[in-house]
């Protein structure tokens, strides 16, 4: 049933957490009204959104059934995928933990070093506090506390676990601002909370570190990159025991594979209504595959006039190509600097959206390396493309 949404706008820098306190206390009248109406939509067991530092959250209270299955009738989400439990404290995850669970050592510097951010962890779920639709029925919990000043005061004030994927319709961008959540989910929920562009513009980091062999292994690449993970081991002196092993690129799981736990394995994911089209480099392609030069290759896209979206580095091959081109089919949308993929993490899901609210037939997306945010901005585009084409940029 359609309903009115309401953008309510909160300013992050008036909210403040006093030591002496778990409750918020804020400069702005306005930021305080506005969580406090979330907080009491959440309350009466409807889903809000509002900002974390990754990306928009669509929020319902994670210990209430009914509650959760809103998120996922809001979003068209599979039930079979599980949702990712939101805390502001250390004693609120151990409400949700088995009692007398001891944390392993990876974990606890993980938490010490990266949370609150943008870092998740699995857990072993205890059936009789966390609900069977937050996991999907499985034996874990995926658990982040999020440091976004808006998303901590709504959930210290509600004062319970908070379950929250992106905000979006399943299978589309998610969100990085207020205006995305209400262009794609307008009229499905009463309130927005709009806290300004998202400053990580990927979800988070998921690690399950519960293996017996105590290695920790990345279930989805995001905010905190794979070699601040290793970094912080090797200062806490816990590499030469725990490897940071990356799902599909350092191992395989054919239990993982078979079900849907991590984005993308099964459903569609990240794309928006228009075909995304990833181009690679001539550089990596396989024995056997010829590439495009590219005079060829943009010479035969289709159409007379389409408008061809380019989401691209400043400075790449395709960056350097549409420059100089005078090509009037492109619609550019910049992902920064090669030197700093922050800032093309920050970008992609607002690009993807942009670019189809500005009117391309279709978008272009270069390739980048895979390394620090690339590797986690890399994941969500080729989940998001429906096909890649190799280019010769020296022809
Ligand atoms: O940054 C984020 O993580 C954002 C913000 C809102 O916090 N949330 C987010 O949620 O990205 P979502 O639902 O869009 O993606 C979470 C993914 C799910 O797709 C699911 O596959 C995985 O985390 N996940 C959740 N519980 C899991 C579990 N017990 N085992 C393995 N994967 C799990
Ligand atoms: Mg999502």
């Amino acid at each position: 049933m359609a309903c009115t949404t309401r953008v309510l706008c909160c300013d992050p820098s008036s909210i403040s957490f006093p030591l002496d306190s778990p409750l918020p206390e804020y400069s702005s009248e306005e930021t305080r009204q506005a969580i406090q109406s979330a907080a009491d939509q959440l309350r009466s067991l409807q889903t809000v959104a509002f900002p974390t530092e990754t990306v928009y959250g669509l929020g319902a209270l994670a210990l209430d059934s009914l509650a959760s299955s809103r998120i996922f009738s809001t979003k068209g989400r599979p039930p079979d995928n599980p949702l990712i439990v939101h805390v502001t404290s250390f004693s609120m995850l151990q409400s949700l933990l088995p009692i007398n669970y001891k944390l392993p050592p990876t974990y606890q510097i993980l938490m010490k070093r990266f949370w609150p951010g943008p870092l998740t962890l699995l857990f072993p779920r205890d059936a009789s506090k966390v609900p069977d639709i937050i996991t999907a029925g499985q034996q874990t919990v995926a658990v982040r506390m999020p440091s976004h000043p808006v998303a901590r005061a709504l959930i210290a004030i509600v004062n319970s676990p908070i379950a929250a994927p992106s905000a979006n319709s399943s299978g589309k961008p998610s969100p990085t601002n207020a205006n995305h959540v209400l262009q794609d989910l307008g009229g499905k929920l009463n309130i927005i909370l709009d806290g300004g562009p998202c400053e990580v513009g990927l979800e988070s980091t998921v690690v399950d570190g519960l293996a017996s062999d105590g290695h920790l292994r990345i279930l989805r690449p995001g905010g905190v990159t794979v070699e601040q993970i290793r970094t912080v081991l090797k200062e806490e002196g816990l590499d030469r025991l725990h490897q940071v092993l990356v799902h599909k690129r350092d191992y395989t799981d054919e239990a993982l594979e078979a079900a849907p736990t991590t984005p993308g394995m099964k459903y569609r994911h990240y794309s928006p209504s228009i075909p995304v089209v990833l181009l690679r480099h001539h550089s990596n392609s396989p024995p056997g595959i010829i590439p495009q030069s590219k005079s060829q290759y943009f010479l035969s896209l289709p159409g007379t006039e389409p408008k061809i979206g380019v989401l691209c580095l400043d400075d790449s091959p395709l960056g350097k190509y549409v420059d100089i081109s005078n090509d009037t089919r492109f619609i550019r949308f910049s992902l920064g600097p090669s030197d700093d993929l922050s800032i093309a993490a920050q970008r992609l899901f607002n690009g993807l959206i942009s670019l189809e609210q500005q009117g391309a037939d279709y978008i272009l997306v270069e390739e980048m390396k895979e390394e620090d945010e690339g590797l986690a901005v890399m994941n969500r585009v080729r989940k998001a493309a429906s096909q890649s084409e190799w280019i010769d940029y020296t022809k």
